[in-house]
């Protein structure tokens, strides 16, 4: 067996070089032809198992020509990077090792605290030993961050949420801007906290959290006997890329008493950027997703805590089969969040990390929002695009206003464009809603994506608008 994995191993690194290698050459997406589609949705459950470099062939020819497309420089959607090569290169060892990184004396869940605490210092995060951990992605530490905010709620107010659900309790309030992303409304429902109790706080005309207008929401529910208890910033939104006022919304939860979140997924490492922005330090927690701008292979979160005790407080539970005498005083990290079994990802953030250095990891944020300015200032140069917000970290939101267009045709227009674009296969990007306004959006994270790229872009947009819907 060991023979036959070293073999096929080294095939399957000769596949994977070659893939990243020809990915720029390739279309950046295409839709996915029948046959194959049907070979990855349909297959049946073999009756007897099959060599290892047989698999590999299917792979070559069945999986890796169907990419998602952010591996290539021209992919502008969502937040999704292409990965990096360091760690792609120790993914297979991760899995070779196969560790359970709940906790325990091994080099998985060992590794994890410097991991956690190299993120915390890259965004200059102060870091008190134990106090985060790496997770799925950020839906998951805000999960973490919300309930470790609602138990202390409950400790504050001399009950134990743990124990008694939220039976009988007055509601508490939780405050997101209109730009905060959907994780937070999911996080909300998921703990029994109740969506109607998620107030929307408005955004100034950069997309940016009122904070005036926070002020009266909070003072409305304190009127109104709900109890006003969290508050969300945003470091970097999807929609845009804006930075909420950090140490404003700081400065309101400090005088209300509220956790102060700040979700940093896509944007924390934007404090790197030429101009950073401060603020992030003040928070109680702190999302952050190493598998967005930093590239970390998929999947990598990570949830940062000012104090580690919150989070114990709140999911620590050991039955007796878990009892580890020889633990540390920081115990596991199963006791931090919901996951028992845990994955070996500081494998992939150290090593990423680790090749990149800190000056690596600011000079790819720098020219990345640099990129991302270049494009906004293409934008607005040209009479027939509008760009809709200020770039102030990678991403750019806009739109095309092609002349003889009346607003209802231009909305329809900048609706069908994503998919337009992204079919024609040399550029994606993709949409969003912005204050009731249909925009296409563009994030850039791809450290060999250039100017010319840019250029490239627009040019699809306009050809796509021109093709027939
Ligand atoms: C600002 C922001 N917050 C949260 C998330 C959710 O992160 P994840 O998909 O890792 O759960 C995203 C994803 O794009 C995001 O951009």
């Amino acid at each position: 067996m060991t023979d036959d994995l070293r073999r096929a191993g080294r095939t399957a690194a000769d596949l994977a070089a070659g893939h990243l290698a020809s990915v720029p050459d390739g279309p950046v997406w295409r839709p996915v032809p029948g046959a194959d589609r049907a070979w990855l949705t349909d297959q049946p459950l073999p009756a007897a198992g099959r060599p290892l470099e047989d698999l590999l062939a299917d792979v070559r020819d069945h999986v890796l020509p169907h990419p998602m497309g952010n591996g290539h420089p021209r992919f502008f959607g969502w937040v999704n990077s292409p990965p990096s090569p360091a760690g792609v290169l120790v993914a297979p060892l991760a899995a070779a090792m196969n560790p359970s990184c709940a906790g325990g004396e091994h080099a998985g869940a060992l590794l994890e605290r410097t991991a956690v605490r190299w993120l915390a210092e890259l965004v200059g995060f102060p870091h008190r030993p134990g106090a985060g951990l790496l997770t799925s992605g950020a839906s998951m530490a805000t999960v973490i961050a919300l309930a470790t905010a609602r138990q202390r709620e409950g400790r504050r107010q001399g009950w134990d949420v743990r124990e008694t659900g939220l039976y009988e309790r007055s509601p508490l309030a939780m405050y997101v801007s209109a730009e905060g992303h959907s994780c937070l409304r999911k996080a909300a429902e998921l703990l029994g906290l109740g969506g109607r109790y998620l107030r929307t706080v408005p955004v100034d005309g950069s997309y940016r959290m009122d904070t005036a207008a926070l002020r009266r929401l909070v003072a409305a529910d304190v009127a109104g006997g709900v109890r006003p208890f969290f508050v969300a910033a945003s470091a970097g939104t999807v929609n845009t890329g804006a930075v909420d006022p950090l140490g404003d919304v700081a400065e309101v939860a400090r005088e209300h008493g509220l956790w102060f979140h700040v979700d940093g997924a896509y944007g924390a490492l934007g404090v790197l950027g030429d101009p950073g922005f401060t603020g992030l330090e003040l928070a109680d927690s702190l999302a952050l997703d190493p598998h967005k701008w930093l590239g970390v292979p998929v999947d990598c979160g990570c949830v940062l805590f000012g104090d580690p005790a919150g989070p114990r407080d709140t999911f620590s539970l050991v039955p007796p089969y878990l009892r580890d005498e020889g633990a540390d005083e920081l115990g596991w990290f199963s006791e931090y969040g919901p996951e028992q079994t845990r994955p070996f990802r500081a494998l992939r953030v150290w090593a990423t990390i680790a090749h990149l250095g800190r000056e690596g990891v600011a000079r790819l944020v720098r020219r990345t929002c640099a990129l991302a300015r270049t494009l906004a200032a293409m934008v607005e140069a040209d009479e027939e695009f509008d760009l809709l917000a200020p770039a102030v970290t990678s991403v750019v939101a806009f739109r095309l206003r092609p002349a003889g267009l009346d607003p209802r045709e231009v909305e329809e227009l900048n609706r069908r464009l994503p998919a337009a674009v992204q079919h024609r296969g040399r550029a994606f990007l993709t949409g969003t809603n912005l204050s009731g306004t249909t925009a296409l959006r563009a994030c850039v994270l791809h450290p060999d994506t250039t100017e010319a790229d840019l250029t490239i872009l627009l040019e699809e947009i306009r050809t796509a608008a021109r093709s027939p819907s």
